[in-house]
């Protein structure tokens, strides 16, 4: 897979250290791995678009072939536009592979010939992590410090004192 494109979509409202994990190991997979900020209005996100492609570029500063991309609509009309060869996803639980099995066989349909989703177990330590979790611990004045890299808890910090 060395030469391939690699895309990882989501919401990262915000990115958590169970995302880092999957971002660290995906992207010894790929010549890029394009991390994609989706545009959800549908889960209210807490951060605009632009503050969570802040949190991940501090956050993969150190990993050379990660880029960081956000989009809008079907995630398998950005595949098809941006030559993406793999879709990487983290099955977390039993619980996510009913989803993402359903998902990943509506985009087969979708996607130009060719194009993969790949799957990754994530860090069993960081299974039971979620974006709303983090959030809702967070904003309650709970401490998520080794949920999220230090320099998203000091943005989070930062927006919680606006
Ligand atoms: N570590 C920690 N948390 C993780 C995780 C991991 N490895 N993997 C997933 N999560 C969390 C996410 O943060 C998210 O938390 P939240 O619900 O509290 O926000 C939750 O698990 C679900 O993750 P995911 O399924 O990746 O949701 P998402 O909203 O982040 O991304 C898309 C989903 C973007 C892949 C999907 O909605 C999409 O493709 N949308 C575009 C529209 C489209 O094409 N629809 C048709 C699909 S067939």
């Amino acid at each position: 897979m060395s030469n391939r494109k690699m895309l990882y979509a989501g919401t990262f409202d915000p990115i958590t250290n169970g995302h880092i994990d999957v971002i660290r190991r995906g992207s010894a997979l790929c010549s890029e791995l394009v991390v994609g900020v989706l545009n959800n209005l549908s889960k209210k996100p807490l951060f605009t678009v632009d503050e969570r492609k802040e949190m991940i570029r501090v956050s993969t500063a150190g990993m050379g072939n990660v880029r960081i991309d956000s989009f809008d609509g079907l995630l398998a009309d950005y595949v098809n536009r941006n030559g993406i060869d793999v879709v990487l996803r983290g099955l977390r639980a039993s619980m996510d592979f009913e989803y993402e099995m359903q998902m990943a066989q509506m985009n087969a349909r979708l996607y130009d010939d060719g194009v993969e989703t790949v799957f990754l177990m994530t860090d069993p330590a960081l299974s039971f992590l979620s974006s709303s979790i983090v959030k809702e611990v967070f904003v309650m004045g709970g401490n998520v410090n080794d949920l999220v890299p230090s320099g998203v808890l000091a943005l989070m910090k930062n927006k919680s004192q606006k």
